[in-house]
């Protein structure tokens, strides 16, 4: 009985299945709204609520018990994972009515300005999203292997991937440093 009924529904499915329906005429003229990634915060909504503390946190840690490495792998993950955010186009460097966190100094960019930097050099950028993951990973090595020299080297790496992509997309007329 119960094999009667689904072999007449599969002998259903199936000639449904031979007769696709036609896309209407409305879907060909319009194209489906492109899915994610969609940015929804700003570069410095970004910097300012995660990237700064997380990057803070993984600076000052001093990991002990595998708790302490427990919870330090995954802020590494957060950066690692941060700098794909960084990397999805057409994200805006600050939003309507959001501040910068530190006032712009003389020779800073404006977030306008900026904006429009990472537009048209944006595989510029993405190099450098992409050195800032590199360090996360050389990070992610050392917290797997609970090496803390190899700890404060990586936490290095980080720190350099976000001078020099603030170099070239924040503050690229800053005086070089003596
Ligand atoms: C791929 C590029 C890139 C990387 C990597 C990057 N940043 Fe940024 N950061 C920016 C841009 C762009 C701005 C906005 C510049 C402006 O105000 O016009 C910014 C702004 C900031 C600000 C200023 C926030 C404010 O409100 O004034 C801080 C602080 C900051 N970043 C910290 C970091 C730290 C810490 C790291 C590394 C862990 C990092 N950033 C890595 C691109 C980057």
């Amino acid at each position: 009985m119960r094999t009667t009924r689904l072999l007449a529904a599969g002998a259903l499915a199936l000639l449904a299945g031979c007769q696709p329906s036609p896309p209407t005429s409305s879907a060909a003229a319009a194209p489906p709204p492109p899915l994610l990634p969609k940015p929804q915060a700003s570069t410095i909504a970004l910097m300012t609520g995660v990237i700064v503390p997380t990057s803070d946190a993984i600076w000052q840690a001093m990991p002990v018990s595998d708790k302490d490495w427990a919870d330090l792998r995954y802020k590494v993950l957060l950066i690692a994972e941060a700098a794909n955010l960084l990397a999805v186009p057409d994200r805006p460097t600050l939003l309507p009515g959001e501040k910068l966190a530190s006032p712009a100094g003389p020779g800073d960019l404006t977030p306008d300005q900026s904006a429009a930097k990472i537009k048209a050099e944006w595989p510029t950028y993405l190099a450098y999203a992409q050195t800032l993951q590199n360090g996360a990973m050389a990070t992610l090595k050392a917290v797997d292997s609970k090496d803390a020299d190899a700890l404060v080297e990586a936490g290095g790496a980080i720190y350099e991937a976000c001078e020099q992509c603030h170099k070239r997309f924040w503050y690229p007329n800053a005086p070089a440093a003596p």
